[in-house]
C-alpha cells in the first residue's frame, strides 16, 4: 500500500522499554512484569503487552495512506487519515488480552505450542478513534445491520504485515457485521492510545479495537476492510485461536470442528507476588492486593505461591481475613 509498508526483516524495529519480559524477539512478543498491571488502572503504553506475527510495518508517507472498504457493498470507498479524523471521535477504555495469555501455566499440565506467555499478555487502554459503525455507514451499511443487501454478514480486516503463518501474507481477522454496525459495541478504528498517537508496535497509523473479544480480532496496521459472506478464511481465524477439548491433540486436530474464539472466560491472577516467591518458615509475609493486605503466618517452609493456590485455595480465601491496618490472618493449612 502506498504510505504504509511492511518490512521483510527485523532491521527497523521500534525501540521498546527494557523492563519488558521478551517471550520472542523476532517477531517481537513481550509482556510487562505482573506488578505493572496493578500499579495503574490504565496500562501505560510502554508496559502494554506487544503481540506480533511479523516485522513491524512503517509509515513512509501518512498523506498517501488510506483504507479501502469494499466487498459486498454498493459503494466501495477509499478513506484517508484526514477522512477518518473528520468523523466523530470516541474514547473507549477497553482491555485487550491475547488468547494465549497464561500459556506457560497450561504447558505445566500438557505440552502446548505457541509463545510462552506468563499472566501479563493483557492491558487496559483508552483508545481514541472513529466508530466502525460510522465508517460502515459511508459505504451504505446502516447501523445495526446483520446482513447487507448484497449478502455480506462479516467484516474482514486486512493488514500489511508479513506473517510466517500466512507464508509472508498479511494478518487478517473478521467480526460479525452485527457487532461491527452496533454503535454500543464500541468497535473502533483507533488512531490514539492513552491520549497519544498510536505507536508503531500497537498499529500506527490505524488499528481496529474490538472490545470484549480476544485481542487477535483487533487488527493492527489496517490496510483494507472487506464485507464478506462467511467469516474470514485466514490462518489466524481458521487455524489458530480456537479452543479444543483435551481429547484433541496436534495429530488428530480438525480445525473446522470449532468456531473461531471470540470472548473469554472470566479469570483472575495475583499480580503482587511471583509464582516462584518462596515463603520462609516463621516469616510473616504481607501480600498486598490493591489496597487490601493479607497476612500469611507460620506456613510450611518452601511453600510456593503456586502451591497455596493449588492445595489451599479454599482455605486461603476462607481463613485469611482481609485486614485494614493491623488485623491478621487466623491460619493457613
Ligand atoms: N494485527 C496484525 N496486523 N498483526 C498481528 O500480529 N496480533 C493480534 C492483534 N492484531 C496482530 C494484530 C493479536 S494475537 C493480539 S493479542 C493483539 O493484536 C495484540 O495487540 P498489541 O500488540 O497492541 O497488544
Amino acid at each position: 500500500m502506498p504510505g504504509l509498508t511492511a518490512p521483510s526483516d527485523y532491521a527497523e524495529e521500534p525501540p521498546r522499554h527494557p523492563a519488558l519480559r521478551i517471550n520472542s524477539k523476532e517477531p517481537f512478543n513481550a509482556e510487562p512484569h505482573r506488578s505493572a498491571l496493578v500499579t495503574s488502572y490504565i496500562t501505560p503504553v510502554d508496559f502494554f503487552y506487544k503481540r506480533n506475527h511479523g516485522p513491524i510495518p512503517k509509515v513512509e508517507d501518512l498523506s498517501r495512506y488510506s483504507v479501502y472498504i469494499s466487498g459486498l457493498v454498493n459503494k466501495p470507498i477509499q478513506l484517508s487519515m484526514a477522512d477518518i479524523w473528520a468523523l466523530p471521535k470516541y474514547n473507549v477504555t477497553a482491555t485487550l488480552q491475547c488468547a494465549g495469555n497464561r500459556r506457560t501455566a497450561m504447558s505445566k499440565v500438557r505440552k502446548v505450542r505457541g509463545v510462552g506467555w506468563d499472566i501479563s499478555a493483557l492491558g487496559n487502554a483508552t483508545w481514541g478513534g472513529a466508530k466502525l459503525s460510522d465508517v460502515l455507514e459511508l459505504v451504505g451499511i446502516p447501523k445495526l445491520s446483520s446482513v447487507t443487501s448484497l449478502g455480506g454478514k462479516h467484516v474482514e480486516f486486512v493488514s500489511v504485515d508479513k506473517c510466517k503463518e500466512e507464508k509472508g501474507g498479511p494478518y487478517t481477522a473478521s467480526i460479525p457485521l452485527k457487532q461491527a454496525t452496533d454503535p454500543d459495541a464500541d468497535v473502533l478504528l483507533a488512531y490514539e492510545m492513552n491520549g497519544e498517537v498510536l505507536n508503531r508496535d500497537h498499529g500506527y497509523p490505524l488499528r481496529v479495537v474490538v472490545p470484549g473479544v480476544i485481542g487477535a480480532r483487533s487488527v493492527k496496521w489496517l490496510d483494507s476492510i472487506n464485507i464478506i459472506e462467511e467469516e474470514c478464511q485466514g490462518f489466524f481465524t481458521q487455524k489458530d485461536y480456537k479452543m479444543f477439548p483435551p481429547t484433541v491433540d496436534w495429530d488428530n486436530i480438525n480445525w473446522s470442528t470449532r468456531r473461531p474464539q471470540m470472548d473469554f472466560p472470566v479469570q483472575s491472577a495475583i499480580c503482587t507476588l511471583e509464582d516462584v516467591d518462596v515463603i520462609k518458615e516463621g516469616k510473616v509475609v504481607a501480600v498486598v492486593l490493591r489496597e487490601w493486605i493479607y497476612l500469611l503466618m507460620g506456613v510450611k517452609p518452601g511453600l510456593r505461591l503456586a502451591d497455596i493456590r493449588k492445595t489451599t485455595c479454599h482455605m486461603y480465601l476462607m481463613d485469611l481475613r482481609v485486614i485494614s491496618g493491623l488485623g491478621f490472618s487466623s491460619r493457613l493449612h
